[in-house]
């Protein structure tokens, strides 16, 4: 039986603290960390995840602000909402909600960002920094991840680490992540060939493939610390990608859908917006 890994209370932790320092700040240097969310279009996921990042930045006593932008948007008016932004003091942190509509290309949209405000940590130049080991500010999924596996109080170092899922997002983050904290790290993905043959290898399993309920317990070693990172909506309910009552019982630990990984994300977006603001000092 696995011992179950409290995202949604390790969340409240982490955030009592930002609060606690975004209250030092506004007190002692009259600095209000802001961040501010760009929503393009009408996506229902969408609306969902920038109001709970509005909210959160609110509980924590920051300045939130949401640009909603119709579905038909330019690519250049999208581009001179960024470059007014990257110039506003008081924005320490942008965050273009993805995806965006077809016709917007999204590279040049995150490449547009100021890399010292680009809180989500997609910017080529924070992805760059990721991986020569100079990060600033570092993707929220990943980040979060760390510290949840960090938080069973087991070592990373020397330990093989299986992340399955390879996006810019999440996959290969938490790779290079894992990595720099001296895991042997494999990356397997849709492509892989005997995946559950490498995953029961694990010490370390980062599941981020967004099939709901695919990882049963032949592909996890015993004892194993599982990251379950699928949050996909099944008639109503939020699935993740382990089927989460076998491998409870194989692994040491295990993160649950909801309450795992999904709120430390939006935890790590307040923590790197108030170290982005933080550099304005
Ligand atoms: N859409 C789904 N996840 C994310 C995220 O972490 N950041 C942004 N900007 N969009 C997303």
């Amino acid at each position: 039986m696995a011992v179950i890994i409290d995202g949604k209370a390790i969340a409240a932790k982490i955030r009592e603290n930002i609060k606690a320092e975004v209250e030092r700040l506004k007190n002692k240097h009259n600095l209000i960390p802001g961040l501010t969310v760009i929503l393009v279009g009408e996506d229902p996921a969408s609306q969902v995840y920038v109001r709970n990042k509005e909210r959160a930045c609110i509980e924590a006593g920051m300045n939130s602000t949401v640009i909603r932008m119709s579905a038909d948007t330019t690519e250049q008016e999208l581009l001179d909402t960024i470059a007014r932004l990257n110039l506003d003091d008081t924005v320490h942190g942008i965050l273009v909600q993805l995806p965006l509509p077809g016709h917007i290309n999204e590279d040049k949209i995150i490449n547009a960002i100021n890399p010292e405000k680009d809180v989500d940590g997609f910017h080529p130049i924070n992805c760059g920094m990721l991986m020569t080991g100079q990060a600033e500010l570092e993707p929220c999924t990943p980040k979060g991840i760390i510290r949840l596996i960090e938080e069973t109080g087991q070592s990373i170092s020397g330990k093989n680490a299986v992340v399955i899922g390879r996006s810019n997002i999440v996959g290969k983050p938490v790779a290079i992540m894992l990595l720099q904290r001296h895991a042997t790290v494999t990356i397997a993905h849709s492509r892989t060939q005997n995946l559950a043959e490498i995953a029961k290898n694990a010490d370390i399993l980062v599941v981020a493939i967004g099939k709901p309920h695919f990882i049963g317990s032949e592909y996890v070693k015993e004892g194993a610390i599982v990251i379950d990172v699928g949050t996909t909506r099944v008639g109503g309910k939020l699935c993740g990608d382990v089927k989460y009552d076998e491998v409870f019982e194989k692994a040491g630990y295990i993160t649950p859908v909801p309450g795992g990984v999904g709120p430390m994300t939006i935890t790590m977006l307040l923590d790197n917006t108030l170290k982005a603001a933080k550099r304005c000092l």
